[in-house]
């Protein structure tokens, strides 16, 4: 890990831009002041152990430094924020770091306890306080996460900063160091545990600090969505690969997945070309505007016809799309919105009320539902697999004789296929952080 962010000549204008968003949404709710709690160790149920740390999202937004925990940002529209952080006097632990890399826009005082910290955070508040704090009862003065003014500030986060940018192009990169490695242990016949070992070893991270535990699944696992578990010996043949793994980078994730065939020449390696293909000919098609719902709905009608083009499906690509024969091939959504969080928060929201626009039922795992904005990062992750639990059903069903089982049959040991790129909006298209920096790994190692 690094401890001077990339871009830093972009921080400051962040700060700006995330001070008056803030400012605007506080105003709204009629707050005069913030008191922004990193949040602490909770530990486990009758432990002294905790899960990994995690740093609340809205304190990340001014300053994603995931060391600072039981620190406190104060915040008065027109003044400079304050980091209250807290550095405690403890043998047994290190001290968090201190972000002196952000004192141009951030003011530190530095606190040797809570106590301190809740302290001097809490001077000359106003009556009008809000606290935004992963604890119902953080002792900080003032009302604890007002729903109205969170919705507000989770509604602006979908729109990201150069400097958020390019803290997420840095996390690209370093997830497809791991990637590359992940690929070169599949096919030297690894074992799941191997593979994800040198994942973690080549993206430079602990699995702790993943954005995700990240997912590496050999064969049959590629079709179980969230596959958990990493098998300790390796398989009697490496048929697939499904990875579905990111990094972190000053609290900016990365999620990105691929699929590789065991043999390039087999009916599986062709169908994971082809849905490469329509993956890149979906995100061309994207600009400010469009629906995402739409956009997962061309992506469904483009799998369906896939499915026809390789006699998987027996009927024209529109009917197939039409009366769903393909859904169960493509269970989940098309993506969601990334950026502090895997699942940035507010990807269904209408508008900066809490409101929720629900997807249409029929694809109701869709989590991302807003319309497209420029400077919005979203994921495009379609897929297509063959899962026994949502084919049996179907195999048994009066429109059996639409599909081709012999062939569903053969792709089943593989599992299945994803492909995930995280992309920015633009004016006029989109970048796609994870094939530019698949393209400079690919020119780092050709020279
Ligand atoms: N890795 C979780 C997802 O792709 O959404
Ligand atoms: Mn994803
Ligand atoms: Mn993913």
């Amino acid at each position: 890990m690094t401890t001077t962010p990339t871009a830093l000549s972009t921080y400051a204008s962040h700060v700006e831009h995330v001070a008056s968003i803030w400012s605007a949404c506080m105003s709204n709710s009629d707050f005069d002041a913030v008191l922004i709690d990193a949040g602490e160790h909770t530990p486990y149920f009758l432990d002294d152990q905790s899960p990994p740390f995690r740093l609340n999202p809205h304190f990340g937004h001014w300053l994603p430094e995931a060391t600072l925990v039981g620190s406190v940002i104060a915040f008065r529209p027109g003044e400079k924020p304050v980091l209250h952080m807290l550095s405690e006097a403890d043998f047994w632990h290190a001290p968090g770091t201190k972000p002196s890399w952000a004192e141009g826009s951030i003011a530190i005082e530095i606190h040797h306890d809570r106590a301190s910290v809740i302290e001097a955070a809490s001077r000359q508040m106003p009556a009008r306080s809000a606290v935004i704090s992963p604890s119902a009862d953080a002792a900080l003065p003032g009302t604890t996460n007002p729903t109205n003014l969170l919705a507000a500030l989770h509604f602006q986060r979908a729109r990201k900063t150069p400097w958020e940018i390019a803290q997420m192009r840095q996390s690209s990169k370093r997830a497809v160091a791991g990637h590359l490695a992940a690929e070169a242990a599949f096919r030297d016949q690894r074992s799941e545990f191997d593979i994800a070992m040198a994942f973690l070893a080549a993206s430079r991270q602990m699995a702790t600090e993943q954005p995700y535990s990240g997912i590496v699944a050999l064969n049959e696992h590629a079709g179980v969505l969230h596959y958990q578990h990493y098998d300790r010996e390796p398989p009697e043949v490496h048929r697939s690969f499904l990875i579905d793994a990111g990094a972190s980078e000053f609290g900016y994730a990365s999620d990105i997945t691929r699929t590789y065939a065991g043999d390039n020449q087999s009916a599986f390696a062709a169908l994971i070309d082809d849905l490469d293909r329509a993956q890149l000919a979906l995100i061309d098609t994207i600009a400010p505007g469009m629906s995402y719902v739409e956009l997962h709905d061309s992506m469904a009608a483009r799998i369906a016809a896939l499915l026809c083009e390789h006699e998987i499906i027996n009927t024209s690509p529109e009917r197939a799309h039409d009366e769903g024969l393909a859904d169960a091939f493509f269970p989940h959504g098309l993506g969601h919105l990334i950026g502090l969080q895997t699942h940035d928060v507010a990807g269904q929201q209408r508008g900066p009320e809490p409101d929720i626009s629900k997807p249409p039922s029929r694809y109701e795992a869709l989590r991302l539902t807003r319309t497209i904005e420029k400077d919005q990062v979203f994921t495009i992750e379609p897929g297509i697999y063959f899962i026994p639990l949502l084919l049996e059903p179907i195999r048994a069903g009066e429109s059996a004789g639409l599909y081709n089982w012999r062939a569903i049959d053969a792709l089943m040991p593989c599992g299945g296929i994803r492909i995930e790129d995280n992309v920015v909006v633009g004016d006029n298209g989109c970048s796609n952080l994870t094939r530019e920096a698949f393209a400079s790994a690919a020119q780092g190692n050709a020279s």
